[in-house]
């Protein structure tokens, strides 16, 4: 069957809408971040976010629609993220879209946001089955290993903190502001990408990940140097430009060595795995995007990393999901809640 789908995407803090076609592909993408509304916060603020997404969604789904060239009456389903998420958050998503498909007699589907941002790396690609994907971002990190559209299980996940969230926590330390991530890698480029003090790496066996164990030793190196007041969580070297840098390098080569280190034993456990994708807000990373495609070239194996903006949440891996759900009969009814 040819469908054209309208996606919704609310699970955090962006307000995102996209239209899909069988024949054309993504049609149109469109976003609005929150990213300003919460930075004074230092990180997402739940009913904030909530607040926002009820104030943009109109405008952010006719925008998507006018982009595309199309009005409602052309759309045939509306998929939207019903988990994981802030509950808030996807409830607006959820009860817009149910609202629509109600008013418009439209078919209604729902998506796992992480489900998205696995297959997000078919938006611009085709990686062959089965492969393994390395989802890395705010609220999760974990390897997948992915046989069919729909057809994934995950092979390793974090014990602790998201790959992200560790960026997020250890810039807050240094009052670098959230998210973190885009400025620690900032700092790490003016030093080389060097490692400076060898965080340690968790010597595990396993796939499973952990990052509370490095957010921990940067603060207490950061302690040790006197940069750091534990007491009163404060931190001292607001003017000391080189300690930012090297700490934030060694950092990022540590996550880089974890993570190319994961990738690594999985594709020992999945010989029969023919590609590996990064996606997920982490992957914007371009440090650590090259660490993952230089170790693939060296394993002989396919590398697909997406365009960033379909790395960070977006509608468009809403949609490709949505769309293969519907060729799939998997509708639901107005009965649908978020979980
Ligand atoms: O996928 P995403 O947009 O939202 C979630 O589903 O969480 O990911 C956001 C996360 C944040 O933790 C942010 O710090 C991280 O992705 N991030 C980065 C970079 N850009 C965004 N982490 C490392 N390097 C980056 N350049
Ligand atoms: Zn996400």
């Amino acid at each position: 069957m040819k469908y054209r789908i309208l996606a919704i995407e609310t699970s955090c803090d962006e307000t995102a809408a996209a239209v899909y076609q069988t024949e054309r592909g993504v049609c149109s993408n469109v976003l609005f971040s929150q990213i300003e509304l919460h930075r004074q916060y230092g990180g997402v603020v739940p009913e904030i976010a909530s607040r926002s997404h009820i104030e943009k969604i109109p405008y952010i789904v006719s925008e998507a629609l006018t982009d595309a060239q199309v009005t409602l009456d052309d759309i045939d389903v509306i998929a939207v993220t019903n988990r994981p998420g802030l509950p808030g958050s996807l409830l607006v998503g959820i009860s817009y879209a149910k609202a629509l498909a109600y008013a418009k007699s439209k078919k209604l589907v729902a998506v796992n946001h992480i489900e998205g941002h696995i297959f997000s790396s078919f938006l611009e690609a085709t990686p062959p089955f089965p492969h393994l994907c390395l989802t890395a971002s705010g609220g999760h990190t974990s390897l997948y290993l992915v046989e069919d559209f729909g057809c994934y299980q995950e092979i390793g996940t974090t014990a602790d903190d998201a790959a992200g969230e560790a960026f997020d926590k250890v810039a807050k330390l240094m009052d670098l502001g959230y998210p973190g991530g885009p400025r620690i890698e900032q700092l790490a480029s003016e030093v080389g990408f060097q490692d400076f003090y060898r965080y340690p790496r968790l010597k595990k066996k396993d796939l499973q990940f952990s990052f509370s164990g490095l957010k921990t030793a940067v603060l207490y190196d950061l302690v040790n140097k006197g940069a750091y007041d534990l007491t009163k969580k404060k931190f001292l070297a607001g003017d000391n430009k080189r300690l930012h840098q090297e700490v934030a390098s060694s950092f990022l080569v540590c996550m880089g060595d974890i993570l190319v280190d994961r990738l690594q034993r999985a594709y020992s456990a999945y010989p029969a795995v023919k590609a590996v994708t990064f996606v997920g807000g982490v992957a914007c990373n371009r440090y650590l995007a090259d660490r993952v495609a230089q170790w693939t070239q060296s394993a002989r194996c396919l590398c697909i990393i997406p365009p960033r903006k379909f790395c960070t949440d977006n509608a468009a891996m809403v949609a490709f999901v949505g769309h293969y759900r519907a060729q799939q009969g998997l509708f639901e009814d107005l009965t649908l809640d978020i979980w």
